[in-house]
């Protein structure tokens, strides 16, 4: 890999994300076997450094770095210094002179990652910064719709909710086009990007004509304090519209699949019997998770084969 951190997905040759999908392919194979460690990462400490709460990211994280047989320190804030205000810089040179090799961090402040991965000798993984990147989350996506399509040229693939304020959006808008898919997003007006041209996508705002003409249905959290600042006017309108409910469904493709990035709000972007349907790969992809990061970190840790 060219760069020392992962930052984001924007940036990345088709080839930087092969590497990493054709690697967490093959950890999978590690992960069925019956004791499922490698030795590649001994020696080495990784901390993962969350300010917001996280539940598939952090664990995942630090299931992959002990399968690689590296040390993980899980750092919380509740029991931190930052709760008597210390910096995110202090914090984290504090962290460094203690010697860590690595630091997976999740910030609100969009571009905290690139803030830390300039101050730090030790190598720095996004794990979401605000609304700007989520890239090992767009990472597992993409391993999870090749393992199901085997291609990437002239999929559809639709992302539905809210666009404008998603991470895991961007990160897969990134990668989906550099691999060649079409994308396409829909929802309300208010929840799209201001200058959506840039991201050269299909933009639709009536799911039940989208619906039809995808191969992936990718729904987002709805982040209910939206509705506080006026963006929609009600849960129970956003699911007529938005919702992937049993109903609307019965319209995708025969072999078209959902996703989510989790946490899922069942009953309003998605509903419980669609979450839990065999159209859906949302446990799959938490499944692949944890071998994705085990590609990250071998690969940014500079792991070795013995
Ligand atoms: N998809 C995702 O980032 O989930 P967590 O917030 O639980 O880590």
């Amino acid at each position: 890999m060219p760069e020392k951190n992962l930052l984001g997905i924007e940036g990345l040759s088709a080839e930087d994300i092969y590497k990493y999908l054709d690697l967490a392919d093959n950890f999978l194979g590690v992960l069925e076997r019956p004791i499922p460690i490698v030795p590649a990462l001994r020696g080495k400490t990784i901390l993962t450094l969350f300010f917001e709460p996280s539940t598939r990211t952090q664990i995942s994280f630090s299931i992959a770095a002990k399968r690689l047989s590296a040390d993980v320190v899980n750092f919380s804030i509740s029991s931190s210094s930052v709760i008597k205000g210390e910096t995110l810089l202090d914090t984290a040179k504090n962290i460094e002179a203690m010697k860590v090799d690595g630091v997976i961090i999740r910030h609100s402040v969009p571009g905290a990652a690139k803030v830390l991965a300039d101050q730090l000798d030790a190598f720095v993984i996004n794990a979401g910064d605000g609304g700007h990147e989520h890239p090992t989350q767009a990472l597992l996506d993409l391993m999870t719709i090749r393992q199901r399509f085997g291609k990437f040229k002239g999929l559809k693939v639709l992302i539905v909710g809210d666009i404008a304020h998603s991470r895991v959006a961007r990160s897969n808008i990134f990668g989906l086009k550099t691999l060649g898919a079409e994308v396409g997003i829909c929802g309300p007006p208010t929840l799209l990007p201001l200058e959506i041209e840039k991201f050269s996508v299909q933009v639709f705002y009536d799911l039940d004509e989208a619906i039809k003409r995808f191969d992936v249905i990718m729904a987002l959290r709805i982040q209910l304090e939206r509705q506080e600042s006026g963006l929609f006017p009600s849960i129970r309108e956003y699911r007529n519209l938005y919702g992937l409910t049993k109903q609307r469904i019965k319209q995708m493709k025969p072999n078209a699949v959902i996703m989510h990035p989790g946490p899922t709000n069942r009953g309003i972007e998605i509903d419980p019997e669609v979450a839990d349907g065999n159209k859906s790969l949302i446990l799959r992809q938490v499944k692949n998770g944890v071998a994705l990061r085990m590609a990250v970190l071998f690969i940014h840790a500079g792991g070795k084969i013995e």
